[in-house]
């Protein structure tokens, strides 16, 4: 779709310059003209720039928006979302302010378990359905891409449920949906016995069967004690990597378990968590180019301590901000929520935070060449927000500012 853009008090471009993603103090400078224009041509970005060096439309008639007073910038890219999901544990959420934590609901059968039994009992269509208002709610928030992950279902049946809608909608949506297999996010209470012979049915079973039909672009693991082991997440995601998935970890969350070592070594695209890495595991990251996910609003929600991001990109790792909305961690899907958080627990500064919601965000879904900054040739993802400057949207938080959300040059009328 073609579509101009003019008289915008701020533009972010967030222009990676043909780099991956943006690292160090490169995240400070999220690419700001003032009095802009942007026009997209096709879906693409055709022209950004000052206002005062417009060339002009090309002459037909592409429709307008008047942006006078308000910012425009880069769709979000929340790379890390276990949205697909049924029921709620909003239970848990009441037993948590009574003090239970994360872990001993878990022990219980609560926590991810419990989701389970929801999910399994869903049907396809039901599980597309509020997985579909979920997105447009997030659309509506700013987000434009989107990864979602299976591994709540568990048995064949159940995850290739999942890993059909997940693919399905990716192919209905207008948002951009990237898939994730999980089967390995929790060991089911039929293998609670004998976990490794779960460990055997994802290897041999459930992976050559994603991979056979493409269903998934990422595989990833939850290394956690009381989950999978480092030695279980490597056999994991190297018979991921085999079948044409690329690797994913979900690391030191809970408690140091080396995933973001064993991220280094087997070259994965992201690690996610990392609340509890150590200085080996960021010099892992850094080494090995993966992406550091941080995820604000599961320290928030859960308070349980923050990722240490200033130690992360003071050594070079590439930090991307995604939300992990799912029904027990995070139940938000607000990008700019997300970036309030890391502004002030993890100390990020708002242009760092936008960054990491964007082009960092893009790369850890190995989508950055195409995604997540306003730069000719690339999708035209944009947000039109009713702030004076960029850094309001973390700063002004609680409150949608965003009154245009277009995807691939099309205004998204969201009901
Ligand atoms: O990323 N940490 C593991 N998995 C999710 C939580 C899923 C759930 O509690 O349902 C997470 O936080
Ligand atoms: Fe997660």
């Amino acid at each position: 779709m073609d579509l101009f853009i003019r008289n915008i008090r701020q533009v972010v471009t967030v222009a990676a310059h043909g780099n991956r993603v943006l690292t160090g103090p490169a995240m400070n400078d999220p690419g700001v003209i003032a009095d802009a224009g942007v026009l997209c041509r096709d879906g693409k970005i055709a022209w950004v720039g000052p206002m005062a060096e417009f060339p002009g439309t090309g002459g037909d008639d592409v429709p307008e928006i008047d942006a006078t007073g308000r910012v425009v910038l880069p769709g979000f890219v929340d790379s890390h979302t276990h949205m697909m999901f049924a029921g709620d544990r909003a239970e848990e959420f009441g037993m948590r302010a009574n003090g239970a934590t994360y872990q001993e609901i878990a022990e219980k059968g609560g926590g991810i378990l419990s989701t389970i039994r929801h999910v399994r009992a869903a049907t396809k269509k039901e599980l597309k359905r509020s997985t579909s208002r979920h997105l447009m709610a997030m659309m509506k928030h700013g987000t434009t891409s989107v990864e979602i992950k299976t591994g709540y279902g568990l048995s064949m049946d159940a995850e290739v449920k999942m890993l059909e809608g997940i693919h399905e909608l990716g192919n209905e949506e207008m948002a951009t949906v990237v898939g994730t297999f999980l089967g390995a996010h929790a060991v089911p209470p039929e293998f609670k016995a004998d976990p490794d012979a779960y460990v055997r049915l994802i290897i041999d079973t459930m992976i050559p069967y994603a991979g056979k039909r493409s269903l998934a672009k990422f595989c990833d693991v939850f290394c956690e004690q009381g989950y999978f082991d480092a030695r279980q997440t490597e056999e994991i995601l190297l018979a991921g990597k085999a079948h044409g998935m690329l690797p994913k970890i979900h690391a030191e969350e809970l408690t140091h378990q080396g995933g973001a070592e064993l991220a280094g070594r087997i070259g994965a695209v992201s690690a996610d968590h990392l609340e509890k890495i150590t200085p080996d595991g960021i010099d892992a990251l850094r080494n090995g180019g993966v992406v550091a996910g941080v995820l604000p609003g599961v320290s928030f929600f859960l308070n349980h301590g923050y990722a240490p991001v200033r130690a992360l990109i003071d050594a070079g790792v590439a930090v991307a901000i995604a939300s992990d909305f799912n029904p027990g961690s995070c139940m938000s899907y607000s990008m700019p929520m997300m970036m309030t958080i890391a502004c002030t627990h993890m100390k990020m500064t708002p242009a760092e935070a936008l960054v990491a919601a964007t082009l960092n965000g893009a790369a850890a879904l190995g989508l950055s060449a195409t995604h997540g900054s306003i730069e000719v040739g690339k999708q035209a993802d944009l947000l039109v927000a009713a702030i004076p400057e960029y850094r309001h949207l973390a700063y002004h938080f609680g409150a949608n500012h965003i009154r245009h959300t277009i995807k691939n040059g099309t205004i998204l009328e969201i009901p």
